[in-house]
């Protein structure tokens, strides 16, 4: 049985950024069909990132999503760069007078969601994107398969792309090989705990073992990510194991323990796409680049290139003007850049490279004292960790 339906947009993907396309595109009058192949339970449910910068925040609340950001998200003014058994402040409310909000990813999407559904927007869980066609027209379809083996069929004035970072949307955009991206030897072992927080502010910790990352989620639940081997098996150690791999990775503190209910492997990548519009699609988050986690770019990235692409399909549904479409491959990929150097810097400066010599391990120390001697290399940590400003006139 095949379905057919048209709508202005159909947007493949209901992760932050595709369902806030949806609802700026909504409150703007344009209709769209969001579909995604899991149930709404698996999306709110996805543990992913922590962090959003104050403008993300910003946005959500000017765009009038219902967020409890300042309700249950904590607002941070600083983090911890952490090495040689000392910890250094970078206080971002001093250096450039911003934030950032640790609120994970699963609670804006609970937003978006408890947002958009009361509202009526169409969107199809368990129904999944097979392919896009027609790409060069003016009518671009989206075939799917739905929960029960059906196929939808929605043709659309635009198709956008939000489909993470095994897009078939990109692949309908630009074949197999679609991309610039660099692989790193490692990968983060990341664990949910039932603990206090172990200190004040998200610590960052080099250390001769590895990189180890304290993060939290509330008063009672804490994250934690280590350095690991990219192939490391989850349930390869005991609670104990952890425990001992994750106090050896910030010497100097002692971390506050408790029970392990979630442990997982995330893989390091960089990534960005060829092409991020071509015609009547385009590409929006991690369909069109990923970033590694050190930086907390990832899901700020998805709703800084909605922002331009909503303003863009606004202009072109409105007034039938295609100047902000053609531009924003240029404009998107302006920040974007930026961004992958900040993730890959921070990364680099904080990881310990397997094939490093005893001069990289020296330089990377020198690195790490001159970002935190220097009020000038703190306030380009600052600046870059908070976000650079998006635009708010939406
Ligand atoms: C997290 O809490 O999941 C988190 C925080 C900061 C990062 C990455 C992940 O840089």
């Amino acid at each position: 049985m095949t379905t057919t339906v048209r709508t202005q947009v159909a947007i493949v993907g209901a992760g932050p950024a595709g369902l806030m396309l949806a609802h700026l595109l909504g409150r703007a009058g344009v209709e769209s069909i969001v579909i995604d192949d899991r149930t709404r339970d698996e999306i709110e449910q996805t543990i992913r990132a922590g962090i959003l910068e104050q403008g993300t925040v910003e946005a959500l609340l000017a765009s009038g999503v219902d967020t409890r950001a300042h309700e249950v998200g904590a607002r941070h003014d600083g983090i911890e760069l952490r090495f040689e058994g000392a910890g250094h402040r970078i206080d971002f409310a001093d250096l450039v007078g911003r934030g950032v909000w640790l609120y994970p990813q699963h609670e804006v999407l609970q937003d978006l969601l408890g947002t958009l559904l009361p509202a009526g927007q169409d969107i199809r869980f368990t129904t999944k994107a097979e392919r896009v066609e027609d790409v060069d027209s003016t009518q671009p379809k989206v075939i799917a398969v739905d929960a029960d083996g059906g196929t939808l069929e929605i043709t659309a004035d635009f198709v956008v792309g939000a489909d993470g970072s095994h897009s078939v949307t990109r692949k309908a955009m630009s074949g197999s090989h679609n991309g610039l991206y660099r692989e790193y030897p490692f990968a983060w072992f990341g664990i949910l705990c039932e603990a206090p927080p172990s200190a004040p502010e998200l610590i960052y910790s080099n250390s001769p073992n590895g990189f180890a990352l304290i993060s939290q989620r509330s008063d009672t639940v804490q994250r934690m990510y280590f350095q690991c081997e990219p192939t490391v098996d989850p349930n390869a150690y005991s609670e104990a194991e952890l425990w001992e791999i994750l106090q050896s990775r910030v010497p100097g503190t002692t971390l506050k323990e408790g029970r392990i209910f979630q442990r997982d492997v995330l893989q390091f990548r960089s990534f960005v796409a060829r092409d991020l519009r071509r015609g009547r699609v385009a590409l929006v988050g991690d369909a069109a680049h990923t970033v590694p986690p050190t930086g907390a770019k990832g899901m700020n990235l998805a709703i800084a290139d909605v922002l331009l692409l909503d303003r863009a399909l606004q202009a072109f549904f409105h007034d039938n003007d295609t100047r902000l479409l053609d531009a924003y491959e240029q404009t998107a990929l302006h920040r974007i850049w930026k961004a992958q150097n900040f993730s890959w810097w921070m990364t680099s400066m904080t990881h310990q490279m397997p094939e490093a010599s005893g001069f990289d391990r020296m330089r990377q120390l020198g690195e790490l004292r001159s970002v935190t001697d220097s009020r000038a290399g703190r306030m380009y940590l600052a600046e870059a960790y908070t976000g650079w400003p998006v635009d708010l006139h939406i």
